[in-house]
């Protein structure tokens, strides 16, 4: 399964369920324009936010192996369902026996790492998938890092097949943020910094900022995991040899790459060309 892998160089690989991952990948290209990047959605088998561990893993895993089969040499989990669900167990048990010196990263951790900085009252809130939310992760690396921060999560599982489905702007997607926001400030009024806690989510910042009091920060992930990864490439200098430097990016999805072109004008500013490809 692994033969196809060449211990040289190449992009650095982005990884989400769909489109989510472009909010990151805007970010990381915004703060590293000279690398070469390819991006991954599995949009055939998006949404990933309420499939259980097992699926997720598998899914992410396969998604990892084709970025790797393709040159990356480090992989980015640009999707936090992902980060939450299958991270560990692939860096943990899969790297090792795939390639050591390869590397996969994900969004929760930068966020954790972050969000000290940026709340007062020491109350944050968490706006995530199912399984995020679920799994804990964001409230475990938040107090092993900060143990003073009270994290309070909700789930919003119809914000994702919202954005999916290009219905971000309509007055449906409305009825939905504001729902999930009062329902979160309900459970902690002293929230005064809000996570982002998936990737899609940015796309509804017009609705969510609509609905989230002054005083209350919105925190999107994209320009913190793009930070991040600028200071992992500093410290790992031997990394940074093996990503290359053209300043391209090559899409991929999963599902039709025509559909994935028209929605992808939701996220990004400029038109691209995206491939299929087939996790067979
Ligand atoms: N964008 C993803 C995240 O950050 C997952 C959305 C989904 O597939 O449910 O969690």
């Amino acid at each position: 399964m692994t033969g196809n892998l060449s211990p040289t160089a190449g992009p650095i690989g982005i990884f989400d369920s769909g489109y989510g991952g472009l909010t990151i990948l805007q970010g990381i290209r915004h703060l590293l324009p000279e690398y070469d990047y390819i991006y991954l959605g599995d949009n055939a088998r998006a949404p990933y936010g309420s499939r259980s561990f097992d699926v997720v893993y598998q899914f992410t895993r396969e998604a990892v192996l084709k970025l790797f089969e393709m040159g990356c040499q480090l992989v980015i989990l640009g999707c936090n369902t992902a980060s939450a669900k299958a991270l560990r167990t692939i860096q943990q048990n899969d790297l090792p026996k795939w390639d050591t010196r390869r590397r996969v990263l994900g969004v929760i951790r930068p966020t954790a790492e972050i969000i000290g900085t940026l709340t007062e009252s020491r109350h944050v809130g968490l706006l995530a998938t199912e399984g995020t939310v679920r799994s804990e992760s964001y409230t475990l690396e938040i107090t092993k890092l900060w143990p003073d921060i009270q994290v309070t999560g909700v789930a919003c599982p119809l914000w994702v097949p919202i954005i999916e489905n290009n219905e971000a702007d309509s007055p449906g997607a409305d009825y939905f943020v504001e729902k999930r926001i009062r329902h979160i400030l309900e459970l902690d009024p002293k929230i005064d910094a809000l996570i982002l806690g998936c990737t899609h989510y940015p796309i509804l910042m017009p609705k969510i900022r609509k609905y989230v009091p002054a005083g209350v920060q919105i925190i999107a992930q994209g320009e913190y995991v793009a930070k991040s990864l600028k200071d992992y490439l500093q410290r790992h200098t031997d990394m940074d040899e093996r990503c290359t430097k053209g300043g391209s990016t090559r899409y991929y999805t999963t599902e039709n790459s025509k559909k994935f072109e028209e929605n992808a004008r939701i996220f990004l500013p400029e038109v691209i060309a995206v491939s299929h490809l087939s996790m067979e």
